[in-house]
């Protein structure tokens, strides 16, 4: 590799790790993004200079089609589909992976000069070239169809809270691993022919691809954002894995950090459920979505509720107001709205803030998102764990489309699968003003207090509707 090579590689490096630090912060977010596809252009003109010789023609339609894709899928997505989104880019990436390192098997092994010598793949090629072949179509491979049982979840095809459980399914898995193991070692170790070297590969290609399928089918739509971020992690270590074996260092560095980051917001993800990977991965959460899913309504006794003029009065009385956004929110796409709403009751000496829950929505991030898309300032967004104390002297609490991330089952109810999980302490104000179209339940799928406590009282419609009636009232106080 030359000097300049070497720079540019190390120049984009740098680009994308500073990229990433951005992206932690909604403020600096966009222009981490920015940088982060400004390193990727980098690392392009690096790979190219370094092939030396290469078609251009086929270069440029690769980045036409790739890019038109991108950018119309990027255009075209809903807020709220954008799991699916990176569901469905994990995969392809997986894919990826798992293809390069065996177009250098084909041409270096397969195609090599006197390949009728007989010698094993590791003898040709080295043994750990051979297994980082080996680790990068297992991982590739599993992240492609994990990914694709994953968006066809997410997207309601495949039934979306309703996990698969195959009789004996562990068994089974561990019977598929060590299958791999073994066709792994036909593959690149023992057998000194290429016959049997390619259908060691096959044979381990289709064992990843079916692993993928089996690892994700058992669980439910609820835990899918962390098995994306799982998946996510995966695809970074299949392309760590085969910038080794085309002895790539930038997508060595590039997978690395993609490996590293999704693993540590997994955890993230996960302390914020309080649920253990392990039991994230074992699966069959998601099950209570389908019982109680729309169910939970005959289980209410001494629920209130209010109409927008009364919901009002209340709020023009208030000097504090926590906004609680979730998911309901993204659906009704109210955000414009409720940042009018606040602006009113601002204009009238209130305080406004919005209270964050780390995984309140279907993405990380996802209300910071959206409300950064209704230009809502940075400093009103807080997180949980600095609002929590401000809700018991708080006027007014607005639930806007959110239900598990306020259920203080999550606090009080062992027997409860949210027990544990860090809610938010709405019902700890004077007043809480619900907004969800039923009683309907979340994605837990299961019943919440909240909705029957003395100081709540439901605001039943659509939330963007129904602020548009609350800021209508509010005028014209
Ligand atoms: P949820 O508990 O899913 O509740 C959303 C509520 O929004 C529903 O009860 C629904 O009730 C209401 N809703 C839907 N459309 C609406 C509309 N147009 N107008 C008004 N309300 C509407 O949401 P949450 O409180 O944000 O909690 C997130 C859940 O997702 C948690 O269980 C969390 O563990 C899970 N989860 C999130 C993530 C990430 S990373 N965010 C990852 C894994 C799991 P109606 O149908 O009655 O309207």
């Amino acid at each position: 590799m030359s000097g300049l090579v070497a720079a540019i590689y190390l120049l984009s490096a740098i680009m994308f790790v500073v990229g990433i630090k951005r992206l932690a912060k909604v403020k600096t977010a966009r222009s981490g993004n920015q940088l982060a596809a400004g390193a990727m252009g980098v690392a392009v003109i690096g790979t190219l200079l370094e092939m030396k010789t290469f078609d251009p023609g086929w270069v440029v339609v690769g980045i036409l089609v790739g890019a038109s894709i991108g950018a119309y899928a990027a255009i075209k997505v809903e807020m709220t589909s954008m799991p699916e989104m990176v569901a469905i880019f994990n995969g392809l990436g997986g894919a990826a992976s798992a293809l390069v390192p065996v177009a250098v098997y084909w041409q270096s092994y397969v195609m090599r000069p006197h390949a009728t010598t007989a010698q094993s793949v590791a003898e040709v090629l080295g043994s750990d070239d051979a297994l980082t072949i080996v680790l990068s179509v297992v991982i590739g491979g599993i992240t492609f169809t994990g990914s694709v049982i994953a968006f066809l979840k997410l997207q309601g095809t495949l039934r979306k809270g309703n996990p698969i459980l195959l009789p004996s399914r562990h068994f089974i898995n561990l019977g598929l691993a060590g299958g791999a193991v073994v066709f792994a070692a036909f593959f690149g170790f023992v057998s000194p022919y290429i016959f049997v070297s390619t259908v060691g590969l096959l044979l381990l290609t289709a064992i990843a691809l079916i692993l993928g399928v089996l690892l994700v089918i058992p669980i439910g739509g609820a835990d899918m954002p962390v098995v994306v971020s799982l998946l996510n992690s995966y695809s970074g270590l299949a392309a760590a894995m085969a910038g080794f074996v085309i002895g790539n260092p930038l997508l060595v560095v590039g997978g690395a950090l993609v490996g590293a980051s999704g693993l540590i917001l997994t955890q993230i993800m996960c302390v914020a459920m309080n649920r253990s990977l392990l039991n994230v991965l074992v699966g069959g959460f998601g099950q209570q979505d389908v019982t109680a899913g729309g169910g939970g309504s005959s289980e209410y006794t001494n629920v209130k509720s209010s109409g927008p003029e009364e919901a009002a009065m209340l709020l023009d009385a208030a000097q504090s107001v926590i906004v609680v956004p979730g998911y309901g929110l993204a659906v009704a796409q109210a955000q414009h709205t409720i940042r009018e709403l606040a602006d009113q009751l601002k204009k009238r000496g209130m305080k406004v803030t919005y209270a964050i829950h780390p995984v309140a929505g279907r993405m990380p991030g996802h209300m910071n998102v959206l409300l950064a898309e209704a230009d809502v300032p940075y400093e009103e967004l807080v997180e949980m764990d600095n609002i929590n104390s401000d809700f018991r002297n708080t006027d007014v609490v607005l639930v806007l489309g959110a239900n598990d991330v306020v259920n203080p089952e999550a606090l009080d109810n062992k027997t409860s699968p949210i027990y544990g999980m860090p809610i938010l302490h709405a019902h700890e104000a004077r007043t809480v003003f619900v907004v969800k179209r039923s009683l309907s339940p979340g994605y837990a799928g299961i019943k919440n207090p909240l909705f029957e406590r003395d100081n709540t009282m439901m605001l039943f419609g659509d939330a963007k509707q129904i602020v548009q009636d609350l800021l209508r009232e509010v005028k014209e106080l």
